[in-house]
């Protein structure tokens, strides 16, 4: 039987790893532009760090990691014996927890420095239920801003994330931007006891989930998608009212910003999120049309004290994450395909076989000066030939017979036109560049 790639996951084919490579390109250039550089992290990190940074109540890690586990380390367990932290290896869920490990263990924010800001682009692995937009490997482009608490921060944020999809092509009456705040430390505790208290009144209405997370992370509960406890849970405390005079003061600044910006959000007082480390400001970016239950393209918040709890001093910090999976079906739902095009500019031909090699030079020689060139490896005839350079798009076909290149030319045809003429082989770079427009 022939071997599959694993359930959940999809190779990239060349066009659409093409659109990875065009996307991640757009967040460089536009997340650059705000003062963002990239940084990259190992795919897999001691699981300790995303139990203490992400949560050990929460899905991603109470249930959706995949363990990494070396021969040693797997004979040990096979053993009855205990692995050491270090051994205890998983794949990286999300990004943020580990820039934030890394920024801590490089100190990349010294005191009294400017932020640290960050961007990073890779494959994330959560072991969920395989459906449209969810995967278990999955890619992200990411953003992170270490050591800054001005709402003007979180603001920058959203509308950094908003530009780079309009400018991907997800037009902005297909999205939906939600914010809330989760308030602090300070007045989360009784928000969550609340939120505790009316699932408990309610269990009898509520799923078994429901129910079960009253008891670990009641908050995460509102976020159920069972039709019968959303209706139930829409009468649930909202947050709005709970928050403290800091938490307040910071999220109506960073609406304020918003406004002044011209940013059309949405305030959801039960968007929670679904990584405990969120503090204050948390959003969400949805699709309105096209991608059915996993509409949610990118999302992030604010997480003053996630810092603390992968052991490093208090610092400050926000960012969002974006799916590549689902931005590209937005991307389809708008009819907008990226990853096309033509990677050839030049398509070599030979008459026959005797010009073979002559033809192979030619090739070279345009390869050197830096033009895209191709040519036949098959021992194709030249009718063959010129059906592989339009299946292949190639804009030129440069063909090689014998009495030309015995005046050392070759012949020069445009396939668009279909105009051509008698190149010599020195000027052939130029003369293709020259069609080419560059
Ligand atoms: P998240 O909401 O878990 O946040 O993921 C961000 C985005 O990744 C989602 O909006 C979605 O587009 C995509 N995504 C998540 N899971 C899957 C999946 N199984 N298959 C396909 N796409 C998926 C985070 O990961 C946070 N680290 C964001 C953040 C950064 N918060 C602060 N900084």
């Amino acid at each position: 039987m022939a071997v599959k790639a694993p359930r959940g996951t999809a190779d990239l084919l060349p066009q659409e790893a093409r659109a990875w490579d065009q996307l991640s390109r757009l967040a460089l250039r536009i997340f650059g532009s705000y003062g963002y550089e990239p940084i990259e992290t190992p795919i897999f990190e001691q699981t300790d760090m995303f139990t203490r940074g992400i949560g050990e109540a929460t899905d991603v890690v109470g249930k959706e990691m995949f363990q990494v586990l070396s021969k040693n380390a797997y004979a040990t367990l096979l053993e009855g014996g205990k692995l050491a932290a270090d051994q205890r290896l998983s794949l990286r869920p999300e990004g943020t927890a580990s820039v934030v490990r890394a920024v801590q263990e490089h100190n990349l924010v010294p005191s009294g420095a400017a932020p640290a800001k960050l961007m990073y682009f890779g494959p994330m692995f959560r072991c969920e239920r395989p459906q449209k937009g969810r995967l278990r490997q999955f890619h992200q482009i990411g953003a992170e801003c270490l050591g800054a608490h001005e709402p003007s921060v979180d603001a920058e944020m959203i509308i950094m994330l908003m530009r780079f999809f309009e400018k991907a092509g997800v037009p902005r009456s297909n999205m939906r931007l939600i914010i809330n705040s989760m308030g602090d430390d300070n007045c989360r505790p009784a928000y969550r006891d609340s939120v505790r208290d009316f699932i408990l009144a309610h269990g009898s209405e509520l799923c078994d989930e429901c129910n079960r997370r009253a008891h670990t992370n009641p908050l995460r509960a509102l976020d159920c998608k069972n039709p019968a406890c959303k209706q139930v849970l829409a009468a649930a405390p909202t947050i709005d009212n709970a928050l403290c005079d800091d938490c307040r003061a910071h999220y109506e600044a960073v609406k304020a910003y918003l406004d002044m910006a011209g940013i059309e959000y949405v305030e959801d007082p039960h968007l929670v999120r679904g990584l405990d480390y969120y503090t204050n400001t948390v959003f969400e970016v949805q699709v309105i049309d096209g991608l059915g239950s996993q509409n949610a393209i990118g999302g992030g918040g604010r997480y003053d004290k996630l810092m603390e709890s992968v052991g490093g001093k208090p610092t400050p910090g926000i960012g969002f994450a974006l799916g590549f999976e689902r931005l590209m079906l937005a991307l389809e739902a708008a009819g907008v395909q990226l990853g096309g095009g033509s990677n050839l500019d030049v398509f070599v031909a030979c008459v026959d076989a005797s010009m073979r090699a002559a033809s192979f030079k030619v090739l070279q020689s345009l390869r050197d000066a830096g033009v895209r060139a191709d040519a036949d490896h098959q021992a194709r005839s030249l009718k063959s030939q010129f059906k592989l350079a339009d299946k292949l798009a190639a804009p030129l076909v440069v063909v090689v017979g014998p009495d030309e290149f015995e005046r050392g030319e070759v012949t020069l045809r445009d396939m668009a036109s279909k105009e051509q003429r008698n190149v010599s082989i020195e000027e052939l770079p130029t003369a293709v560049k020259g069609l080419l427009g560059e």
